[in-house]
C-alpha cells in the first residue's frame, strides 16, 4: 500500500481555531498514480503533502504511510518513510545545503547507504535527466539561478529513486521549455518505473495535460478527490473554488457556444481541441 489518511487534522498552533488540515482522508496508491493537488493559496496544499513524508505529523486522525503507522511523538523510523515518498519542496533553497551541486544531489543517496562511488554515478545520472548543466556540479547551489536550484532540488530526490514521488510546485521558475521537459521527464519516467507522482501546481494546463487525477484543498479540507475529467465537467465545483479550466477547454465552450464546433466530451488539451477542429485531417 501507498498512502492512507483518515480523518487526518492538523493545525501550526495548538491554540488556533482554524485547522490548517481539516478531517482529511484520502488513499494513494504506490504505482502508477498521477495526481494534481490544486487550491488556492493557503488551501493547506504544502502543509497537506509534508504530512505524507512525516515532515508534519497530524494532531488526530491516522496516517499509514507504506504499512508504518505515522504517530506523533512516538519513536518511528522515519529513514524509511522518506525512501518510499520523497518530496520536492516548493522553495528548493531550503532543500539544497551542501558546498557543491554535485555534493547536494549525492547527499540523498549516500543518506541511504550508498556508497561514495555509486551516489556519484546516481547523481550525475539524475542531473542528466533533469537537464542540469554540467559545469553547475562543481558550483555552490546558494549560487545558482531559481530555477537551476530548483532541478538541483528535483535531481536529489530522483537520486534517492522513491516510489513516490511529490513535487510542490515543480514547475514554478522554469521557463516554458523547461517546464515541460520537466513534465515530460515525470511522464517517462512513470511509462518506465510506474512510480506513482504527485504534483501541486496552480497551472491547469500543465495539470489537465499531465496528471490523472485531481485532488482540490479548501481551507484545510479536501473538497474534491477524483478524475480530472470529472472536476473540469463540474462547473459548480469550479465556481465554487474558484478554479480556472485549462485553456483549450475554456476555448472550446467558447467556440461551442458560438456553434462553431461541437463535441461530446469536453476537450482539456490543445492537442484534443485541434482534433475537434481539424477531425482526422490533424493527423495526416
Ligand atoms: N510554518 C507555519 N506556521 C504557521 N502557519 C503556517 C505555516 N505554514 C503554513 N501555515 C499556514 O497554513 C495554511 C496553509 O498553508 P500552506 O502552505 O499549506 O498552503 P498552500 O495551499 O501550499 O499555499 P500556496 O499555494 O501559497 O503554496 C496557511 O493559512 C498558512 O498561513
Ligand atoms: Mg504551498
Amino acid at each position: 500500500m501507498g498512502i492512507n489518511f483518515q480523518n487526518v487534522d492538523f493545525k501550526y498552533a495548538k491554540k488556533a481555531s482554524h485547522k490548517q488540515l481539516d478531517n482529511v482522508s484520502l488513499n494513494i496508491d504506490e504505482k502508477d498514480e498521477f495526481i494534481a493537488i490544486v487550491g488556492h493559496t493557503g488551501s493547506g496544499k504544502s502543509t497537506l503533502v509534508q504530512h505524507m513524508n512525516a515532515l508534519l505529523f497530524a494532531n488526530s486522525g491516522n496516517i499509514t504511510i507504506f504499512d508504518t503507522k505515522v504517530v506523533r511523538n512516538k519513536k518511528i523510523k522515519l529513514k524509511p518513510i522518506r525512501k518510499h515518498v520523497g518530496l520536492v519542496f516548493q522553495f528548493p533553497e531550503y532543500q539544497v545545503f551542501e558546498t557543491t551541486v554535485l555534493d547536494d544531489i549525492m547527499f540523498g543517496p549516500k543518506n541511504f547507504g550508498k556508497t561514495t562511488d555509486l551516489a556519484k554515478e546516481l547523481a550525475i545520472k539524475a542531473s542528466q535527466l533533469v537537464g542540469l548543466d554540467e559545469e553547475l556540479l562543481t558550483r555552490s547551489p546558494f549560487t545558482l539561478s531559481g530555477g537551476q536550484m530548483r532541478k538541483v532540488a528535483i535531481a536529489g530526490a530522483l537520486a534517492i529513486d522513491p516510489d513516490i514521488l511529490i513535487l510542490d510546485e515543480p514547475t514554478v521558475g522554469l521557463d516554458p521549455k523547461g517546464k515541460i521537459e520537466l513534465m515530460e521527464l515525470l511522464l517517462a519516467m512513470q511509462n518506465k518505473t510506474h512510480k506513482s507522482i504527485i504534483i501541486i501546481s496552480h497551472d491547469m494546463n500543465i495539470v489537465a495535460k499531465y496528471t490523472k487525477r485531481i485532488m482540490v484543498m479548501h481551507s484545510g479540507k479536501l473538497v474534491f478527490d477524483g478524475s480530472k475529467e470529472a472536476l473540469f465537467n463540474n462547473e459548480a465545483l469550479l465556481k465554487e473554488y474558484n478554479l480556472d479550466l485549462p485553456t483549450a477547454a475554456y476555448l472550446a465552450k467558447e467556440l461551442k457556444a458560438m456553434h462553431l464546433i461541437d463535441y461530446d466530451s469536453l476537450p482539456l488539451t490543445k492537442e484534443e481541441l485541434t482534433h475537434i477542429i481539424l477531425g482526422d485531417s490533424c493527423n495526416e
